[in-house]
């Protein structure tokens, strides 16, 4: 994974710089069965990794070009202050976007994992968006817009997960540990939304 990671730029999952997560594993655990996050959900993400990995690229298309792009309050976030279009900064997080897909799946859910987790929080938020890039944005994307665009991702996810001729069984499975895992990120997200306070303002 790390050969093919460290080409992504201003990827840096695992490395000192990330942020710190401050949720505790065991918070993670309790959150986990809070969820009903189990095992066999696990299982079923490791399943889902390979069947959408050659599909990262047109899965991150389909929500950022033909979703996102044509809707002016969530388009705004990936473009200069101005309004106009900034397709390095849309591209670079693209690319980061699309490793996230791969990690929702296929990494182990460990300290490592919590603190990226922050990492992206924050990358959405003041404190750090803007800053991979180097670019002059939106200083946050409003954390109400994060959480209900989670149900478009659920749903187009479905014929991802069924694009490689798994039966109807495994692939609802797969979608359901999915869900139940983009539902713990959110939890996570949460709690450095409510941090900075802009959990609140603009939604
Ligand atoms: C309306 C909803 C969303 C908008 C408008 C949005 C917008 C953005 C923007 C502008 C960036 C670049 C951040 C930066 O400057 O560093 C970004 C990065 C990213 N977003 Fe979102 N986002 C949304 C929802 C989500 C959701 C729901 C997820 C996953 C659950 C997600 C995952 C990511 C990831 C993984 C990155 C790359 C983070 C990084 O490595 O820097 N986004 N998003």
């Amino acid at each position: 994974m790390n050969e093919v990671t460290r080409q992504i730029p201003g990827y840096n999952y695992g490395e000192p710089a990330v942020a710190r997560s401050p949720v505790t594993l065991e918070q993670l655990q309790n959150l986990k069965v809070s969820a009903g996050f189990t095992a066999e959900d696990e299982h079923y993400l490791h399943l889902a990794g390979p069947v959408l990995a050659e599909q990262v690229e047109r899965i991150v298309k389909h929500w950022r070009a033909n979703i996102i792009a044509g809707i002016p309050h969530l388009a705004r976030h990936s473009r200069n202050l101005d309004g106009s279009p900034n397709p390095d900064y849309l591209a670079r997080s693209n690319r980061r976007f699309e490793q996230w897909i791969l990690d929702t799946c296929l990494r182990p859910y460990d300290q490592e994992w919590l603190d990226y987790q922050q990492e992206i929080a924050l990358r959405h938020t003041s404190i750090r968006k803007n800053q991979t890039d180097g670019v002059r944005s939106t200083a946050y994307v409003p954390y109400g817009d994060i959480v209900a665009f989670v149900a478009v991702m659920n749903e187009t996810m479905k014929d991802y997960l069924a694009a490689k001729g798994h039966g109807s069984d495994e692939v609802i499975r797969m979608h359901r540990a999915w869900c139940k895992s983009l539902h713990l990120q959110m939890a996570l997200w949460a709690k450095a939304y409510m941090d900075t306070g802009e959990a609140s303002r603009d939604f």
